[in-house]
């Protein structure tokens, strides 16, 4: 392996064109950012960035506050008790409750309502259950529990004394887990490797879990995307049963990862049921506006660990919606549909269900292409299941861990978070390239695309790094960041990332906290504000202990922005007390800020 930072140094990047050498790969970095300040007024926002830290609670600029607006176990409904801090509820209560580790989240006017969705990503086994000895699920209702702390929470929020708050017994009030029905739609639906004991259609899964990060449409519904859903299936009824290989692709193992559903569901035994993991992987789309609708999962837009589903209307009006799957050396996908939006329409609400599939291509003299997922020779229905194997085929550019997209508001670009990648360099099916151009990586990079002709739905792009994370401080070449990372900024892995209306792009973290080593100087999970036009980037938020920032919103009068913060005291619950303080059992929780002057922040 070539020493790579011989190759590509901390070099100046000639903005707006890409610097091409013989042979070797150049890095694409930012120029020189202003190093701590942010500048004053820049596309609606000023601050002055938070110093990196470890406390226990959320840090912000002067002149910003903020308030809890609902955490893990807070009634939807007045039938429901409070959190209850020393049993941590029940199925029934969790069943009636916001559920567990929430991250992607949109806010929806409906009718001068304000109505937030958000997802449950999965549980804090040592939280949820720490009421156990063995801090896992033991009984069937520790299960049921489980079930129900996975899935989107829906419900109305309103402001009393300044402050945003459940409205509960609201209509709009939904929990959809582990457990609800859910349409199938798109070329799988019906195959017959859908076709279950249960569901004998194919056409009606069960349940929507592990939604990591989301996405919303110009029509008003909400996308949940599946991520990990390989580890709630496991082979009880026979451990030594091999995986196919098409789903070992995905991950999947014999062994239980800790959830233990199949304690008393057999659907997610493999050898009893083997077709009900492909039922799993999907973009899910929900109508807040209509709580009695049923749920879709739209196979047309592929089955991989999905991170979350960034949508954008092309020249002509079809919908290009850009995906990521979460996974060290899997891909970048763009689902583009076949219909066309039209403001109000009916047919939007089929706009996903029919459409190509396509997965990135990035060379390394800065260009690349999308290929369509059917040169793969797979039938429609095989690529939607086993989209993987189709990208693999078809030559796509394995990356390092493709998490959130964002499409600029104010210009047709796009970014997706590379978070992180140990096997990049590796692995033989990782190779270092320009675009993951790290060993090991260990901190993370921001790519950034513009289509050709200015059209998301063009087939061929130019890409730079946006950024490069890194350690200025204590680290050495490639790996001390790009040009826009200094001292005062400097994070690793970012994850959910999302442009305000006004064009500013918000980076959050889901990285390592040591706050040591490689990491010394980054404290605990934040997030950053930056400037596309100069690369610049400021911090705004850290987060509690142990927590991860993500998800991100706004109230429709963008005077308020809602943060999420994941799993505080994942690993040491006793020590962390996010947010209720005391002594109290750390939970993860939606936060609402405002400025104190009471102007828009994004
Ligand atoms: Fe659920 Fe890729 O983070
Ligand atoms: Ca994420
Ligand atoms: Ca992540």
């Amino acid at each position: 392996m070539a020493d790579f930072n011989d190759v590509v140094s901390r070099r100046k990047f000639l903005q707006g064109s890409f610097a091409l050498g013989s042979g070797a790969f150049i890095a694409a970095t930012i120029g020189p950012a202003k190093a701590t300040s942010f500048l004053s007024g820049f596309n609606g926002i000023s601050f002055n960035p938070v110093p990196a830290n470890g406390k226990d609670t959320i840090t912000l600029p002067k002149g910003f506050s903020w308030h809890k607006v609902a955490s893990w176990g807070d009634p939807l409904w007045s039938g429901f008790d409070d959190f209850d801090q020393i049993t941590r509820g029940t199925g029934e209560s969790q069943e009636g409750s916001f559920g567990d580790n929430n991250d992607g989240m949109s806010l929806f006017d409906i009718e001068g309502k304000s109505i937030l969705a958000v997802n449950n990503e999965y549980c804090n086994r040592k939280i949820i259950y720490g009421n156990r000895a063995s801090g896992l699920p033991e009984t069937s209702d520790d299960v049921r529990k489980g079930i129900a702390s996975h899935g989107v929470s829906i419900f109305e929020i309103e402001k009393k004394l300044g402050k945003w708050k459940i409205k509960k017994d609201s209509l709009y009030n939904r929990k959809i887990t582990g457990d609800t029905k859910i349409a199938l739609d798109g070329p799988a639906a019906g195959f017959y490797l859908m076709k279950t004991d249960e569901d004998l259609t194919g056409k009606v899964a069960k349940g929507t879990f592990n939604n990591c990060g989301n996405g919303r449409t110009p029509w008003g519904t909400y996308l949940a995307c599946e991520e990990n859903f390989h580890g709630y299936f496991s082979s009880p009824s026979n451990p030594s049963a091999s995986i196919p290989p098409e789903q070992a692709r995905y991950g999947l193992k014999t062994k239980d990862k800790g959830y233990n559903w199949v304690m008393n569901q057999d659907r997610f035994d493999l050898v009893k049921n083997p077709n009900e993991v492909n039922r799993h992987g999907y973009i899910t789309e929900i109508d807040p506006s209509k709580p009695q609708s049923m749920p879709r999962k739209h196979t047309a837009m592929g089955r991989f660990k999905h991170e979350n589903c960034e949508v954008s209307i092309s020249k002509n009006g079809q919908v290009v919606a850009y995906m990521g799957d979460d996974e060290r050396g899997e891909h970048l996908y763009k689902f583009v549909s076949k219909g066309k939006y039209k403001k109000g329409a009916s047919s939007n609400y089929d706009l996903l269900t029919e459409g190509d599939l396509f997965v990135a291509v990035f060379n390394d003299d800065g260009t690349g292409k999308w290929i369509n997922l059917k040169e793969s020779g797979m039938s429609e229905p095989e690529i939607a299941i086993f989209t993987r194997l189709a990208a693999t085929k078809v030559g796509a550019t394995t990356m390092d861990r493709p998490e959130w997209v964002a499409v600029n508001p104010k210009k047709v670009e796009a970014y997706c978070a590379l978070t992180n990648n140990k096997n990049r360099g590796v692995k033989d099916n990782q190779p270092i390239n320009a675009v993951n151009p790290r060993e090991n990586n260990p901190y993370g990079q921001i790519v950034r695309w513009t289509p050709s002709n200015s059209d998301h739905a063009s087939g061929d792009f130019k890409w730079d790094l946006f950024v490069m994370a890194g350690n200025p401080e204590t680290a050495e070449g490639l790996y001390k960041g790009s040009e826009n990372i200094n001292k005062d900024n400097m994070f690793n892995s970012p994850d959910g990332i999302a442009f305000d209306s006004k064009g500013n792009l918000w980076i959050q973290t889901d990285g390592k906290y040591s706050n040591s080593g490689k990491f010394a100087g980054m404290g605990n999970n934040q997030m950053l504000c930056a400037n596309p036009r100069t690369g610049e980037i400021s911090r705004f938020l850290v987060g509690p202990k142990e927590c991860e920032i993500t998800g991100i919103t706004w109230s429709s009068d963008k005077k308020t922005m809602f943060v999420g913060v994941q799993h505080p005291g994942e690993k040491n619950p006793d020590s962390c007390h996010f947010p209720d303080g005391g002594n109290s059992v750390p939970r993860s929780t939606v936060i609402a800020i405002t400025r104190n002057n009471g102007r828009a922040i994004g």
